[in-house]
């Protein structure tokens, strides 16, 4: 029974969050924001900047999803429309949250195949890199993925699969999981590479780097290497970890018990995030230059 909402394990340190005093125990705003129409400009102003540069950089996946929900059709989506049409593709709703929420909240909407997403819009100062996800990050990179069926039972497991890793006190190694596939993963099509992370498809940059980047690694995707490897969350990642299929992502995850991996995990990060190990199977090996000359510019 996924519906009520879990318990906290005991002895899961969890960073403090401060709910609003107006939201329940779920974090679900009661209504979605009325945004105005600057807003929604700049919802349109983020959505055609990304599709100029995600044909041929994005996977087919999400470039369906965001014609089949019509992410385009002007203005912040409506989420009610947004959940009817996702609802009756692949059985997921999209609900409004004020903030980021806390682990043990999101992983269960996750269960319930709800995906969370931010009730605010970034504003003109922070158009091209903002820290809390916003709706644009949050419904744009995320949701169109959704459409995808394999896809969309790899969210809902992962969500699960949260409230065990917590048990274990083993987040940080599936939270690793998550930011090098949900948020930063690549795909092959063919030959070819694609983005399927949404910090790749919401970003003005990263889709140009991560595809055709002399700099960062390209890596085949190996959950027990991923789990130990460390990750920044404010720069263009170093490393890019690739999927041969949505399938292949979900046979080395959803089709595997992570117990024994847990269990053999030592604490803390044994991977640099700019390492290539013995293990790798590699792509491509990247000069790292954007790194080396310092990141972030
Ligand atoms: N199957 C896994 C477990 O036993 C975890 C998992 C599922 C991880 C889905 C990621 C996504 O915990
Ligand atoms: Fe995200």
């Amino acid at each position: 029974d996924y519906e009520r909402l879990p318990e906290m394990p005991d002895g899961v340190y969890t960073a403090p969050l401060r709910r609003p005093a107006h939201l329940a125990q779920d974090w679900l705003e009661p209504a979605q924001r009325r945004y105005t129409g600057d807003e929604n400009a700049i919802w349109d102003e983020l959505y055609h900047r990304q599709m100029e540069v995600l044909p041929g950089r994005a996977c087919t996946a999400f470039l369906e999803g965001t014609e089949r929900l019509d992410l385009g059709r002007g203005g912040v989506p409506d989420f009610e429309r947004l959940s009817a049409e996702l609802g009756a593709l692949t059985g997921w709703s999209v609900v409004p949250v004020p903030m980021l929420i806390p682990d043990h909240v999101f992983f269960w909407h996750l269960a319930n195949r709800r995906f969370p997403a931010g009730n605010f819009i970034r504003t003109r100062d922070t158009f091209d890199y903002i820290q809390e996800p916003d709706v644009f990050h949050d419904v744009f990179g995320h949701v169109p993925m959704l459409t995808d069926p394999v896809y969309a039972d790899y969210m809902q497991a992962y969500g699960r699969a949260g409230w065990k890793a917590m048990r274990h006190n083993r987040l940080k190694a599936l939270g690793a999981l998550y930011w090098y596939t949900v948020e930063f993963g690549l795909v092959k099509e063919g030959d070819a590479l694609r983005a399927y992370g949404a910090g790749i498809l919401s970003g003005p940059r990263e889709a140009v780097f991560a595809i055709e980047g002399q700099s960062p690694n390209r890596v085949m995707l190996n959950v027990d290497r991923v789990v130990r490897t460390d990750y920044v969350i404010d720069d263009l990642q170093p490393t890019y970890f690739v999927i041969e299929s949505f399938d292949d992502l979900f046979r080395q995850t959803v089709g595997r018990d992570f117990d024994r991996l847990y269990q053999a995990l030592g604490p803390g990060f044994t991977y640099a995030n700019t390492a290539v190990i013995d293990v790798d199977d590699v792509l491509h090996h990247g000069t790292l230059e954007y790194h080396l000359r310092g990141g972030r510019g």
